[in-house]
């Protein structure tokens, strides 16, 4: 377990609120006064730039931050060289996304020194590593504010702080049980949106950071839920994406006795929702009575996100997942019984210690057996502090590096087949945006996430189309729309 070190810094503002989102708001508001001052200095609105890394959780987190932005009269960019402030919300995962976010803080730098007016602030998972604030206070002190991931829903006070004080503001906590609502969401898409569901992780698999960077599990209300989606579906939203890191486990902790079954049960009587999806789903919760509500569901996707990881039970148990090879399978083999049409992915790492070649060949075997259409596939990186980086037994990384490729050609070949079933097959396609490296086309989604690209102009995005699925092209189909029915 980490040694955390929490930094805690509130706005000296006596006539604040102290109850959220009350307080929240109240400091929007002041920042909008700060950017009026900043529009009059520079002859233009001040231009935020927020630049996730990482998972679905990270994106919706960044919506949170635009959200805020917005409302204090930033103007939402892209483009870093334009900006005025710019966030990185950080990922920890594996080691190249703590190294990504060094390299581009030398190019920030560079930025602020030709515009020193420029903010810089840094917030995520990586900021809830005690080391990496100790580096960002002594090696990188431009910048303005870091703040992690227990207290994203501070960030209209935060940024105030960041607008007004010269100094650097850091603000971690070790941990929360406090869930705030109803603050304002920017969203990515008109048409879908992440909802989380619950935060953090008690698993504890031996490799991974990030029980110890998003804390311990808490579910949100059901009604809290089903009151922001049915917010969402009022505003044009059709598809949701439920966000837990480990969703089957939504519900535990709360008053009212309720799992994830439950609460998919209830999401799918909201009026208007066309599709619902969910992830990330640990093989050791998913329940029969999950599968059964998927099954007989019209609105949740044929998609189910079932991270294996490895395929050798003896490192399933040294990665503490609480499952065997067998069992794997057998739940697979249960999904699949009960729906037919489920299109399957995956997260796999190759090179956890002590991997030898037969744990790696039960690793293929798995791939093989299962067909899954979409697998991330990663090298296992050793995270500081978590119980695997002890292991005296790392795999050489030339091993690594020969499986990893093995693997990939393994996944690749098993995917192109998977995907081809469906040519020629005529199905709904949710247009998502305007494919801006084919000409005249647009780029939707299958109810099983499968990319299709076909003729057609702006005014269909975040409407359903039928489109026949003309041709594979491995992982995405080109087709062609027809009539609706
Ligand atoms: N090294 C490599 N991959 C990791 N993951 C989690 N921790 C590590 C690590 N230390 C992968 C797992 C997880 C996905 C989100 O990231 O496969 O499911
Ligand atoms: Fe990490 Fe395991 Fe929790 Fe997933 S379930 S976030 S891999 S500890």
């Amino acid at each position: 377990m980490f040694d955390m070190l929490e930094y805690r810094v509130f706005a000296d503002v006596p006539e604040a609120p102290q109850t959220e989102p009350q307080r929240q708001l109240f400091f929007a508001e002041l920042c909008h006064r700060e950017v009026e001052k900043l529009t009059t200095q520079l002859g233009h609105a001040p231009v935020a730039v927020t630049q996730t890394l990482g998972c679905q959780m990270n994106a919706r987190d960044s919506e949170k931050i635009n959200g805020i932005f917005k409302t204090a009269g930033f103007v939402l960019g892209t483009d870093e060289e334009k900006a005025d402030y710019v966030i990185y919300n950080t990922c920890t995962v594996r080691e190249n996304a703590n190294l990504k976010v060094y390299g581009r803080l030398g190019y920030l730098h560079s930025l602020k020194n030709h515009k020193p007016h420029l903010k810089i602030a840094l917030c995520g998972c990586m900021m809830q590593e005690p080391q990496v604030i100790e580096k960002i206070r002594e090696s990188y002190s431009f910048v303005n504010l870091i703040f992690g991931t227990h207290n994203i829903y501070k960030f209209a006070e935060l940024l105030y702080l960041s607008l007004t004080e010269k100094k650097q503001v850091i603000d971690i906590w070790e941990g929360t049980d406090q869930i705030v609502e109803d603050l304002p969401i920017d969203r990515k898409y008109a048409f879908k949106s992440g909802v989380n569901i619950m935060f953090g992780c008690d698993n504890f698999c031996s490799y991974c950071i990030v029980p110890y960077v998003r804390g311990r599990e808490r579910s949100r209300l059901p009604e809290d839920i089903i009151h922001e989606i049915e917010g969402l579906v009022a505003d044009g939203v059709v598809e949701v994406m439920l966000l837990g890191q480990n969703v089957n486990s939504y519900g535990k902790g709360l008053k009212e006795k309720i799992d994830f079954a439950g609460l998919l049960r209830r999401i799918e009587q909201i009026d208007g929702l066309r599709r619902i999806r969910f992830m990330t789903s640990h093989p050791k919760d998913l329940s029969d009575d999950v599968i059964a509500v998927m099954a007989a569901s019209k609105k949740i996707c044929r998609q189910l996100h079932l991270p294996f990881q490895a395929g050798s039970t003896n490192i399933l148990k040294k990665m503490r997942r609480q499952y065997t090879k067998e069992q794997y399978l057998a739940l697979v083999d249960r999904v699949k019984a009960a729906i037919p049409d489920i299109s399957l992915s995956t997260d796999i790492m190759v090179g956890f210690p002590e991997e030898s070649e037969e744990d790696f060949q039960d690793t293929l075997d798995v791939v093989r057996k299962v067909g899954f259409d979409h697998a991330f596939t990663f090298i296992y990186s050793k995270r500081s502090n978590t119980p695997a980086a002890a292991n005296k037994n790392q795999v050489p990384e030339d091993v690594v590096k020969n499986r990893f490729e093995r693997l990939l050609h393994e996944v690749q070949q098993r995917s192109r087949s998977g995907a081809a079933r469906l040519t020629g097959v005529t199905a709904e396609v949710l247009v998502e945006e305007l494919n801006l490296k084919m000409n005249g086309y647009v780029t939707g989604r299958l109810d099983n996430n499968m990319v299709v690209h076909f003729p057609g102009g702006e005014e269909l995005i975040g409407r359903f189309c039928r489109v026949s699925l003309d041709e594979c092209k491995g992982f995405y189909f080109i087709g062609e729309r027809v009539a609706d029915e």
